[in-house]
């Protein structure tokens, strides 16, 4: 055997050195701020997720004066572009170096996945405020989510279609973890429900053009179509499904929530109104916690909070809580702390399931409706205290 090149033999090294800084107990300096690391996509194609959930922790910090436990606490907001190496290192730099009692954030499901054995190595709390993917809360026992799963709002909209005379159905999901979640158990219970999938289509995650797929299912002639898109693509997606005359067509569409995303659905237009979703959270969700919520974040933010904004308020709230009980500590004692927190959130009522620390929460179905002359998603159904049901296989 030859001997390690000296760059192998410095990555080695290097490498060595991060395992060994990770493998400290999360040591928290008692004087200064308290520091919670936000990792999330300010630029590039989910940079609208950045946005929104940078608008929920700047109002929950301005609702705290950003204190706990009599300290004060500051966020790093990171910016990893969606590009999970980057947000693996952006995850290693701010345990090792910044000295973060938790990162939190994760705008999509392969960044979730990239920093989860990061906080495993550095026993550090990883909250989901965004990625949906069922299984991201096993990737590492340090994950808690106040997100959303796929299989949590997608297996009551099926019921709902199997109720309302929907019969066949093509589903159309971004080909990614949320959206082989959504195909999955969307199908699995329409079929349950004597239903028929004619067919599964899936568009990539990055830069999709929806006008072959859509081409097919003019062609299909289905009941209904079902689609998850992740939040941003929904515009450009109802543009298309309008444009390739679909709804001429008699074709209903149905989706998750992500697709009628409150932050872009005011700009879709009447080709929006009617479409059926299910979802945990609309920005009309008719509470006092949440009219509070809204009118709270958009006199700081001046733009309508959608279901990423609530995820990264829950979030930070679920940090807050439990560093109030551990009186500013960090590790697995901030950990325990996060795991069956209860509280009313704008969504409504949710707990964290100290099990599978992923959340639990009611799961509505809203149609869009013209309000005062903008489009909202009015929920007309609640499913009561919904589990992932990725969870229970
Ligand atoms: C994910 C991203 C989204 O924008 C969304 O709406 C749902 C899930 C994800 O990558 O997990």
């Amino acid at each position: 055997m030859t001997a390690p090149s000296p760059r192998r033999r410095l990555v080695v090294t290097a490498a060595a050195a991060l395992a060994a800084a990770l493998a400290l107990p999360a040591a928290q300096a008692q004087s200064g701020p308290i520091k919670i690391g936000v990792i999330l996509p300010m630029t590039g194609p989910q940079a609208t997720t950045g946005k929104e959930i940078e608008g929920a922790v700047k109002l929950w910090m301005q609702q705290t004066g950003g204190k706990v436990a009599g300290r004060q606490v500051e966020v790093l907001i990171k910016d990893d572009g969606s590009v999970p190496d980057n947000t693996r290192r952006l995850a290693q730099e701010l345990i090792v170096n910044d000295k973060v009692v938790a990162i939190a954030g994760f705008g999509i499901t392969p960044s979730a996945l990239a920093a989860a054995p990061v906080a495993t190595q550095g026993k550090t709390p990883l909250v989901v405020m965004a990625a949906a993917t069922s299984s991201i809360t096993e990737a590492s026992p340090f994950v808690v989510r106040t997100s959303f799963t796929l299989p949590q709002v997608s297996v009551g909209l099926a019921d709902w279609a199997v109720k309302n005379g929907i019969k066949s159905v093509v589903t159309l999901v971004a080909d990614y973890g949320p959206g082989i979640d959504a195909e999955k158990y969307f199908a699995e219970r329409f079929l349950l429900g004597q239903g028929k999938v004619i067919d599964k289509l899936r568009t990539p995650l990055r830069s999709p053009d929806f006008s072959p797929v859509l081409q097919k299912v003019r062609d299909a002639k289905p009941d209904a179509l079902f689609v998850f898109l992740p939040s941003g693509q929904g515009a450009q997606f109802m543009k298309q499904f309008k444009e390739r005359g679909l709804d001429q067509a008699g074709i209903r569409l149905i989706a998750t929530g992500d697709v009628t995303d409150d932050d872009l659905l005011d700009d879709m237009g009447d080709a929006a109104l009617g479409v059926v979703t299910s979802h945990h959270y609309s920005a009309a969700h008719d509470s006092p916690a949440n009219k509070k919520f809204v009118a709270e974040f958009m006199a700081l933010n001046k733009f309508r909070p959608n279901f990423m904004a609530v995820g990264g308020y829950d979030g930070m709230r679920v940090i807050f809580n439990a560093l109030e009980a551990t009186k500013g500590a960090g590790g697995e004692a901030l950990l325990a702390a996060m795991k069956g927190q209860v509280f009313e959130s704008p969504r409504g009522p949710v707990y964290i399931d100290a099990q599978t620390r992923d959340i639990v929460q009611d799961v509505y179905i809203r149609k869009v409706e013209k309000k005062d002359g903008q489009l909202w998603n009015v929920e007309f159904a609640t499913i009561k205290q919904v589990k992932d049901p990725g969870k229970s296989k």
